[in-house]
């Protein structure tokens, strides 16, 4: 056979080296046409693409110098006065050959190189990466994002932002990340507060501009009581989502009190900051001070200390992409829409109980939500579990879909285990400061007024038909139930602890 390379790169290692580096070079080209030509993307393709294969084909291409040079230092003795550098003749064929293929080969592989390390750079920022790589653990967050108002915002404009520090940071706790996954040793669910998310004005406030709100928002609301006949009423709230700029006069609303006027700072007795202690808000235009205390509080902050935080966005705004739905809110809406059929007798009620059950599995939930609500009407109702098949089938289904998007059993994924602030059914959310209880010292309290966020504008009951007002309704709690609003916070039955709300339910 000619040889085309000086005889001492024909050697064992040198050879293993180039069949490593030869074969891991084609996957990669080969996977690179895939991936041009595939319509679906393939979330492991790019990990071993522009991860995984050019490792080999680094390891491939060192084993192959390795090679030539034990068998150059083999093959000369080791005369390290006479060593000088091998001599290059580019009038001898061989020699030449070589040199040329060395020299592209080392351009085409540099240029190569460069652009795997984009792709690998470009491909461990994209979603599919954040989102699917660690399948179970990241399962809850990317589903939840994909059915988000940010679905087409990438996982990294807001927890990586712009510039080479954070990229460096994510990519360290990344790969601590990474190792944490490998070993299992992740918690489950993963904690929130996330401890260092980058600071909202450099990810939230590069895409909207807090100043930039003016109009208010209405927000339509349809409940059905868990009775026979799932009882209906319905609510309008005009947010008053406000904001302000001082040539334009509107300034208003939630935006402004919480944002623009006012610098508010606080302290938590809590780690997830749910038991707001201390507050003080710094008028920005006067400068002036106010402190607000918990009732019975005694605690002394000290000014500058660590544990004071500075709200932002995230504090309202937690969850602006990993939405998980309480039971009752989610099937309201399927219910308004017509999906989950409301003249199924109970339907609310079975619905939620199935729905937020205890299961271990995914497979699990799936089957015993299908079974628990075909059992209640067969044995209670088997008049309709005969005639109204279909629309039985079709609540589960829809129910089963539901699951799927807001309970991830796996991770211990729920509407219980992450705290939603924006409101307060559910979590304390606003009546952290808000609930009456938060004081100054000259006698100001956190207003509690039910219209100063939203105003009531309408609100339809079975027992008092449609009712509108533009200054705001006073609140006729769905029921009748007796809710003192003065001392009581929606929380305290509609939270994730009480269980008085759930046994009322049940008893059904
Ligand atoms: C609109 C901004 C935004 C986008 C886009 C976004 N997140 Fe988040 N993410 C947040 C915020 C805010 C939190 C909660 C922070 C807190 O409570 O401390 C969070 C929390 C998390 C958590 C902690 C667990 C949890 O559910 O709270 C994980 C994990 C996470 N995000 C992963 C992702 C992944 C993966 C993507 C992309 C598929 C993504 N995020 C996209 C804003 C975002
Ligand atoms: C890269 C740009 C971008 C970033 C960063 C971003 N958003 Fe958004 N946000 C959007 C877009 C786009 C929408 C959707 C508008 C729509 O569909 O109506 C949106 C919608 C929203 C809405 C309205 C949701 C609704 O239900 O209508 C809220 C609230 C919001 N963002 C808060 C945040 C918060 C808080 C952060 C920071 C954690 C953030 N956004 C970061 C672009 C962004
Ligand atoms: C004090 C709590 C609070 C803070 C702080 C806060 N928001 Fe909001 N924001 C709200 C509430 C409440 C709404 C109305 C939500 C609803 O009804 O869906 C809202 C609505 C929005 C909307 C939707 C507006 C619309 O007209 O649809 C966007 C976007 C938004 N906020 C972004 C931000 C950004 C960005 C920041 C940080 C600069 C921020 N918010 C800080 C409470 C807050
Ligand atoms: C950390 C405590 C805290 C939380 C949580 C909080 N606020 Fe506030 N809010 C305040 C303070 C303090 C003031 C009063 C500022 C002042 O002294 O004028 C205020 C004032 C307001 C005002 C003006 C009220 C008025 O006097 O008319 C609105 C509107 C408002 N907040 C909305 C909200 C909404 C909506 C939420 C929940 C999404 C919320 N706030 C959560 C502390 C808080
Ligand atoms: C500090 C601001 C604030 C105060 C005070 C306040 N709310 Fe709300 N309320 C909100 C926010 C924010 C939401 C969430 C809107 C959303 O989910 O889009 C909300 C939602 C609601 C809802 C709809 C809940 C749901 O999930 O279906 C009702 C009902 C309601 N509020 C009643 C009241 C009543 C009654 C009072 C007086 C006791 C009150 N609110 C006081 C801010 C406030
Ligand atoms: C004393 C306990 C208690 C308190 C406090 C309470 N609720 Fe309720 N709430 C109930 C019960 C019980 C139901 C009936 C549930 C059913 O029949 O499905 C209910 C039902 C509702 C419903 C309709 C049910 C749905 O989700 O379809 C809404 C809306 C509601 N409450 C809002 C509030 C608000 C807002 C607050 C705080 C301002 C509040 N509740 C405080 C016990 C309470």
């Amino acid at each position: 056979m000619r040889k085309i390379f000086p005889v001492s790169l024909y050697n064992p290692i040198s050879v293993a080296g180039a069949l490593l580096a030869g074969i891991s070079f084609g996957l990669i080209i080969f996977l690179m046409i895939i991936e041009t030509f595939s319509a679906v993307h393939k979330p492991y393709m790019g990990i071993i693409a522009f991860v995984i294969l050019p490792v080999f084909l680094i390891a491939g291409l060192l084993i192959i110098a390795y090679g030539w040079y034990r068998e150059h230092k083999r093959s000369k003795q080791i005369d390290f006065k006479a060593r000088k550098f091998p001599k290059i003749d580019l009038n001898d064929p061989k020699q030449l050959s070589a040199a040329v293929f060395f020299s592209v080969g080392t351009i085409f592989l540099l240029l190569f190189s460069a652009f795997g390390s984009f792709k690998a750079y470009e491909y461990t920022d994209s979603d599919e990466f954040c989102g699917t790589v660690c399948h179970t653990v990241m399962e809850p967050e990317y589903t939840a994002y994909l059915n988000s108002p940010h679905s087409k915002v990438g996982c990294v404009k807001c927890h990586i932002g712009e510039g080479a520090g954070w990229f460096v940071r994510a990519k360290i706790s990344g790969s601590y990340q990474l190792y944490s996954v490998t070993f299992n040793k992740y918690s489950r669910p993963i904690p929130t507060p996330i401890e260092n998310l980058r600071p909202a004005q450099e990810t939230c406030e590069q895409c909207h501009w807090p100043k930039h709100f003016f109009s208010e928002k209405k927000v339509d609301l349809d409940y059905y009581l868990s009775d026979e006949k799932n009882t209906k009423s319905s609510l309008t709230l005009l947010m008053r989502v406000g904001g302000g700029n001082n040539e334009l006069g509107n300034r208003n609303g939630i935006h402004w009190h919480m944002n623009i006027a006012n610098d508010i700072y606080y302290t938590s007795t809590d780690h997830t900051r749910q038991t707001i202690d201390w507050v003080k808000a710094v008028n920005k235009e006067t400068g002036k001070e106010t402190i607000y205390k918990l009732k019975g509080s005694t605690k002394k902050v000290v000014e500058g200390s660590e544990e004071i935080r500075k709200m932002d966005c995230i504090d309202c705004h937690n969850r602006p992409a990993h939405i998980y739905n309480e039971p009752s809110r989610i099937i309201n809406i399927s219910m308004s829409r017509g999906i989950i059929d409301s003249t199924l007798p109970y339907i609310k009620s079975v619905a939620t109980q199935a729905l937020d059950g205890t299961y271990e599995t995914k497979d699990e939930a799936q089957s015993k939500i299908s079974s628990k609500i075909t059992n209640f009407y067969k044995n209670n109702y088997p008049d309709i579990a005969k005639k109204n098949g279909q629309k039985i089938a079709t609540a589960i289904k829809e129910l089963q879909k539901i699951y799927s998007r807001n309970y991830f059993p796996e991770m211990r994924v729920s509407w219980r285990h992450y705290p939603n602030n924006l409101g307060h059914m559910n979590y304390d959310g606003c009546f952290r400061c808000h609930d009456g209880n938060h004081v100054s010292d000259d006698g100001k309290v956190i207003t509690n007024d039910c219209n100063s966020c939203h105003v009531l504008l309408a609100q339809t009951t079975p027992q008092k038909g449609k009712q509108l007002s533009m200054e705001g309704l006073e609140f006729s709690h769905p029921g009748e139930i007796e809710v003192s609003f003065k001392t009581q916070k929606c929380s305290a039955c509609h939270g994730v602890g009480n269980k008085t709300l759930e046994k009322k339910v049940a008893q059904r």
